[in-house]
């Protein structure tokens, strides 16, 4: 490019020579590596009864371990409460990537205004094409699994938009929901005309991304450890090729919110504002932790009428009264499953609070992660009891 020609500002990120050749490299071997052929082969081929048998994930990665129904499951409901997690676990990140896919568009275009940022618009546009087929291959096996198991959608759900809400079971309601609406609304339209908050939609995605890395990761090692790798599951190679992708996106948020931030003029004090109240958005959807699987941060509620499905279908054949009784054993009272979740979460925060400790603009609250912090165990005890009750309640009028 020629530079007397080029825009003019103070920092450019032509004359960082360092960031550039990281973005180059992550961008170049993600381009290499690219599992999307592999992902959407293997979930063109997936057939459920040829993985029916098996778990998908680590023993750890089930639905509801650790709790009183799994001490007492045979090992063919155990296999299925593996199975659940994946389904449960992924419907959780198609979610998650619908939403990646339309930012990482408006962000790009914001970004596109800036001479010399090619580079990471053509990082955007490939990890978007990557999210798809990810997204694709979740729906594709979540579906063919319910179907078989329970004949009708548990976890699964039709096609959705980015408007939608990213934590699929959160404690919401309309208002709320309607707030949540205009922030992304406005968020959407700034992004898409303002270099920092384009870059800084980088930040957000790196800290949402942090724990999916640490929870993907170890779902991935259940196919990189099986020694017949042929006769691996289907679902246990997509997690290990999606990790494989995923390792390139978190490269790209880091480079893009820390390194390439700094080619960008600084932020003004409402930009600064907008940038922390999305973190702050981050911190709320994170806030609580979810007995039933481990490393989402579902909201248990909105999973009592889910659970109690499953309890009463083939797999438990659980009476009106025993499904009771065991919903309140497994999210009323302490158990090794509620401790291991809100161990992950406080895993989740502390790397939170490293990704963004060298950030300026970052306010106190994030940097602190305090909203987050404000849930404890016993809180999360005391609000599933409340609302455990009032589910009841509602069974009972039904
Ligand atoms: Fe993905
Ligand atoms: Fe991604």
């Amino acid at each position: 490019m020629n530079r007397a020609l080029a825009q003019h500002g103070e920092t450019s990120l032509l004359d960082d020579a360092k960031t550039l050749r990281k973005l180059d490299l992550n961008y170049r071997r993600n381009k290499s590596q690219d599992n999307t052929p592999q992902i959407d082969a293997l979930a063109a081929g997936f057939c459920f009864e040829d993985a029916a048998d098996s778990c998908w994930n680590p023993e750890m990665f089930s639905l509801l371990y650790g709790t009183p129904l799994w001490d007492e499951a045979s090992e063919a409901q155990r296999v299925r409460l593996n199975q659940l997690y994946w389904v449960a676990y992924y419907s959780q990140i198609i979610s998650a990537e619908i939403a990646t896919i339309f930012f990482n568009q408006t962000s790009a275009a914001g970004l596109y205004a800036i001479e010399d940022f090619r580079l990471v618009c053509d990082t955007l546009d490939l990890e978007s094409a990557q999210e798809r087929a990810h997204v694709n291959a979740f729906k594709m096996i979540g579906e063919k699994f319910e179907e078989a198991v329970f004949g009708e959608r548990i976890f699964t759900y039709p096609m959705r938009g980015p408007y939608s809400q990213t934590m699929i079971h959160t404690d919401s309601n309309r208002v709320k929901d309607f707030w949540r609406w205009i922030e992304l609304n406005a968020f959407t339209l700034l992004s898409s005309g303002n270099a920092f908050i384009a870059c800084q939609y980088f930040t957000v995605r790196g800290v949402r991304t942090l724990n999916g890395k640490l929870i993907q990761h170890q779902l991935s090692r259940f196919y990189s450890k099986c020694e017949e790798k042929d006769s691996a599951p289907v679902p246990s190679h997509i997690s290990y090729c999606h990790f494989l992708d995923e390792s390139f996106h978190f490269n790209s948020s880091t480079i893009i919110s820390h390194d390439v931030l700094r080619s960008l003029r600084k932020p003004t004090r409402f930009e600064r504002w907008v940038a922390n109240r999305a973190l702050h958005g981050s911190q709320r959807d994170h806030y609580h932790f979810s007995t039933a699987i481990n490393g989402l941060f579902w909201y248990d509620p909105a999973l009592y009428a889910k659970v109690y499905k499953i309890l009463r279908s083939p797999v438990f054949a659980m009476d009106k009264s025993e499904a009771r009784e065991m919903m309140w054993k497994c999210f009323a009272e302490e158990s090794d499953g509620l401790h291991e979740s809100a161990r992950s979460r406080q895993i989740a925060i502390d790397s939170y609070r490293e990704y963004l400790s060298d950030i300026d603009y970052v306010d106190g609250a994030n940097k602190e992660m305090s909203i987050m912090r404000r849930n404890t165990v016993e809180r999360h005890i005391k609000t599933n009891r409340r609302a455990l009750k009032k589910f009841f309640l509602l069974l009972d009028a039904s």
